[in-house]
């Protein structure tokens, strides 16, 4: 006789992807079960994946601090306001972060019981198939055997290593060391000029470290509207980030102190960094360890990630995988649709992940923001466009705010007018976006955009004037 315990759904996995998918289930009726290995300081649990507990979360708090911290430097002054004794208290600040990763891990939890999705702290492995659906392992501190129909897998991805130059996280940093240095370096060197790069690079810059950045491809952003990047890289440079394009890195040796970076600049000479701490950014693997796929035969594509159609149904009936250990973006927000999608798909329901919509940010100041085709893309593709953009400089709020960085840029077709790419950088693009993602999901066309009344003074008014620059009408500009 079985000793499993029986659920309809489990899920492997409790980050953006995997706890949301356990939570729609549930609320479809299934009973759910979700089980995640991660464990905080105390042993403890800690849902939320890498998003809370090592990515997103903690990363826009310390962005958020880094930034009140060099406001209060810089900005405040030209407000007329003068802050005398200014000092930096980082144990404070990695704590606040680390509270926010806190009340976000205690949340997850307090939605699994809201939802009555049972929660199983350690490592769920595939056991083997068993009656039309399988037995799932949960090893750590309390072992437990699961079954169900379904199982989603939702196990993420980790930072990949350079070779060479394993993270020791005390001088060779994946994001997990990078967003908890304890003492600010004075050189921190970054591999990599990608999302993580250029978001750890700024909050370190800010905090009063030199940072060089050394990108291996000789275009900066390269998946990033060209006129966009290009402005973005003229403001990090003027702000202080050291950007290297077209670099080779040949050797990274960590001291006992510091590391060396060996590496063949654009021109193809040879140099020499020393830094106090190294970051390494250089993209994420997907995350299948102790799984035990092969148990159950379940198949990885050539690069390591789950292969799944696009609903993401693996080669095994009532066997799904979402987020980062798929294909797509490795985006927390893409992780939570197809979560979402999946459980809707097992209910018998039609879950929809549109992935011509899904909005990118990069959480800089100021903020890159984007969502559809980028001009480069239109133009490869020879689709006919008219392209209007607008600067925040023009912008009464932006000016009220003393951010006047950047500006609005849209894409439309050049027959029928419908908006193909929003680009943005500027002060509070993440926010910006999400009317260009509506606009864009109801396939609206940028003179709809530009008709709407938009609050005044509002930075969103920027986002109306680009739409009217597409007909070469922006009033304020
Ligand atoms: P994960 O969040 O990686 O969660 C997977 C979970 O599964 C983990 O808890 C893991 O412990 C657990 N697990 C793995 N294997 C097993 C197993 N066998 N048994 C039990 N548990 C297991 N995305 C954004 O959209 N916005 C951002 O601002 C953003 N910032 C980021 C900043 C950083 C520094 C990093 C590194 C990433 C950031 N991301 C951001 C990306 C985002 O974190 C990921 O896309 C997202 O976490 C993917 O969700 P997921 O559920 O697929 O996987
Ligand atoms: P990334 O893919 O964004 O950037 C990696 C960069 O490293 C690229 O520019 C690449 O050309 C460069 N690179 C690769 N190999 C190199 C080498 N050997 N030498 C020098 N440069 C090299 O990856 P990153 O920054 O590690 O982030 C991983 C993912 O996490 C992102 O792609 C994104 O999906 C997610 N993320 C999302 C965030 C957000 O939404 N705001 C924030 C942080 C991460």
């Amino acid at each position: 006789m079985s000793t499993s315990k029986q659920f309809d759904v489990v899920v492997i996995g409790a980050g953006p992807g995997g706890y949301i998918a356990a939570i729609r289930a549930a609320q479809l009726g299934f009973s759910v079960a979700c089980i995640d290995e991660w464990a905080n300081a105390k042993g403890g649990p800690a849902p939320g994946g890498t998003c809370t507990n090592v990515g997103c979360i903690p990363s826009k708090a310390l962005l958020q601090s880094s930034e009140h911290f060099e406001h209060a430097g810089h900005a405040f002054k030209e407000h007329g306001i003068d802050v005398a004794g200014l000092s930096l208290n980082l144990p404070q600040m990695l704590k606040r972060k680390e509270t926010v990763v806190k009340q976000n891990n205690d949340g997850i939890l307090y939605l699994f019981k809201k939802n009555k999705v049972t929660f199983f702290h350690g490592r769920g492995a595939f056991a083997g198939a068993a009656d039309g659906g399988y037995t799932v392992s949960v090893t750590g501190a309390n072992a437990e055997s699961l079954q169900a129909k379904h199982v989603i897998v939702a196990t993420g991805s980790n930072a990949r290593e350079l070779p060479g130059a394993p993270f020791d996280e005390k001088l060779i940093l994946s994001n997990t060391g990078a967003l908890a240095i304890d003492a600010v370096p004075a050189k921190l060197g970054v591999i990599g000029a990608g999302v993580i790069g250029l978001e750890m690079g700024s909050v370190w810059r800010r905090l009063g470290a030199e940072v060089t950045v050394l990108e291996g491809l000789p275009t900066f952003l390269g998946a990033v509207d060209e006129q966009i990047a290009k402005e973005a890289h003229k403001l990090f440079t003027k702000q202080g980030l050291n950007i290297n394009l077209g670099v080779k890195i040949s050797k990274v040796s960590a001291g006992k102190n510091d590391v060396t970076v060996e590496y063949a600049d654009s021109t193809g000479a040879a140099q020499k960094a020393v830094f106090d701490k190294l970051i390494i950014s250089i993209g994420r693997v997907p995350n299948t360890n102790g799984l035990n796929a092969d148990a159950v035969g379940l198949k990885l594509d050539e690069r390591g990630f789950i292969a799944v159609d696009d609903d993401c149904k693996t080669n095994l009936p009532g066997v799904w995988a979402v987020g980062d250990v798929v294909r797509g973006p490795m985006l927390a927000h893409k992780a939570e649709e197809e979560g979402v999608a999946v459980a809707e798909r097992i209910a018998g329901q039609h879950g929809h992940t549109n992935f011509n919509t899904i909005p990118w940010v990069i959480y800089t100041s100021p903020e890159i923001a984007w969502v559809g085709q980028t001009e480069q893309q239109l133009k490869a593709a020879g689709v006919a466009y008219k392209a209007g953009t607008f600067p925040f400089m023009a912008n009464g709020r932006a000016r009220a705010l003393g951010d006047t960085s950047g500006m609005v840029k849209f894409l439309a077709d050049a027959t029928t007018d419908e908006i193909l790419g929003v680009h943005i950088v500027g002060p509070m693009a993440s926010e910006l976006i999400s009317e260009a993602v509506v606009a864009m999901e109801f396939r609206a066309s940028s003179e709809d955009i530009a008709r709407i009344c938009h609050a005044h003074p509002s930075l969103s008014e920027a986002t109306k004037e680009a739409a009217l620059a597409i007909d070469k009408r922006s009033l304020n500009f």
